[in-house]
C-alpha cells in the first residue's frame, strides 16, 4: 500500500512542527511548501536527518513549486502572517486573504482530490475563502480551531483538578476568536460533569482564560503565535481522515441549517473520517450557550463582509 502524502502549505513555525510530527509518527510522506526560497528545502533537509534516529521511513521534501504537492491526500494550510502582541486574529484578514487566494489556486490546480485543513487566521474567514476559491465540496474543506481551543480548556482543567487530561473531555465551539464558546454542559471528567470538580466561579475564570489563551501565548512569545499545539491539533484531524477514524472533534465546518445557521463556517462537533466531514452533530445547548454562540457567529459573519 502506497504511503499517504501530506502537503504542508506554509513552512513557518506551525508548518515545521507539523512536518516534525509526521516524521515521528510516520503518518505520511511530507511535502513542505513555502514561497520563501530555499527555506522549506532547508527545513526538510534538517527533518530528513531525524528519520534515522526515529527509525522512520517517511519521505520529507521542501519546495517552492505547487506542482510538487500533486497527489497529496491532505493539504494543511498555515500560510499567512501570525499575530504580534496587541493584534487580534481579525487584524490579519487583509494580508492573509491575498495569500489564501493564491494558496487555494495552487491546491485547486495541483491537489484537487485532497482533504484541506485550514489553520491560517482569522480562521473562520480563511476557511470560508479557501472553500469558495477552491470550489471543493464543503466536506473536504475544514478549519482547525476547536481541537486546539478544547485542548487548552482541557489543559487548564487538568492543572486545576490535578487529574490527567486524558479523560477530561471539553468542547469549545463557535468562531476562533475572543467570543468562542466553551460548552460547560459538555465538559466532563470521565463522564462526570465538570461542576462536580470545579466551582462555577472558578470555571468562569478558566473559560475566560481559554478564550484568551492564544493571545496569552502571543504576549509571551512576542514574535509570533503558538505553534506546537496548533500543529498537534491539525495532525489529529489529518490522522482522523487518513485512518478513517470517525473521530468526533470540534472543527470549523460549513453549516447548512445546523444550529440555525446557513452558509456559515463555525466550530461545531463533526465526525471526521475518510469522507472528510462526514457528519455535523447538533448537541443540546443551554440558552446561555446558544446566546453566546449567536454572538460568536455574528462576529464571524461581520468579518466575512470584508473578504475579497
Ligand atoms: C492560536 C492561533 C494559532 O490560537 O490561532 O494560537
Amino acid at each position: 500500500m502506497a504511503r499517504k502524502k501530506i502537503a504542508l502549505i506554509g513552512a513557518g513555525n506551525i508548518g515545521g512542527s507539523l512536518a516534525f510530527l509526521c516524521c515521528v509518527s510516520e503518518l505520511a510522506d511530507v511535502v513542505l511548501f513555502d514561497v520563501v526560497e530555499s527555506m522549506p528545502q532547508g527545513k526538510a533537509l534538517d527533518l530528513s536527518h531525524t528519520l534515522p534516529v526515529f527509525n522512520s521511513s517517511v519521505r520529507v521534501t521542501g519546495t517552492n513549486d505547487y506542482k510538487d504537492i500533486a497527489g497529496a491526500d491532505v493539504c494543511i494550510i498555515t500560510a499567512g502572517l501570525a499575530r504580534k502582541p496587541g493584534m487580534s486574529r481579525d487584524d490579519l484578514l487583509k494580508t492573509n486573504s491575498k495569500i489564501m487566494q493564491s494558496v487555494a489556486q495552487g491546491i485547486k490546480e495541483n491537489a484537487p482530490d485532497s482533504f484541506v485543513i485550514v489553520v491560517s487566521n482569522p480562521l473562520d474567514a480563511m476557511v470560508t475563502l479557501c472553500q469558495r476559491e477552491t470550489g471543493f465540496a464543503p466536506n473536504k474543506v475544514v478549519g482547525m480551531a476547536g481541537v486546539l481551543d478544547s485542548a487548552r480548556y482541557r489543559a487548564f482543567l487538568s492543572e486545576e483538578t490535578g487529574v490527567s487530561p486524558e479523560l477530561i473531555h471539553a468542547l469549545v465551539l463557535g468562531g476562533h476568536g475572543d467570543d468562542m464558546v466553551p460548552v460547560r454542559s459538555a465538559t466532563t471528567i470521565n463522564g462526570i460533569g465538570i461542576e462536580e470538580f470545579v466551582s462555577k466561579e472558578r470555571l468562569l475564570e478558566i473559560e475566560t482564560r481559554v478564550r484568551g489563551a492564544g493571545g496569552e501565548v502571543v504576549g509571551l512569545l512576542k514574535t509570533g503565535s503558538a505553534f506546537c499545539s496548533p500543529a498537534a491539533s491539525a495532525i489529529q484531524m489529518a490522522e482522523a481522515y487518513i485512518k478513517d477514524e470517525k473521530k468526533l472533534l470540534p472543527a470549523a465546518a460549513l453549516l447548512s441549517g445546523e444550529y440555525g445557521y446557513e452558509g456559515l463556517y463555525i466550530g461545531v462537533p463533526c465526525v471526521l473520517g475518510a469522507g472528510g466531514v462526514e457528519k455535523i452533530v447538533e448537541i443540546e445547548l443551554s440558552d446561555d450557550e446558544k446566546a453566546a454562540l449567536d454572538i460568536s457567529a455574528g462576529k464571524v459573519k461581520a468579518l466575512l463582509e470584508q473578504l475579497p
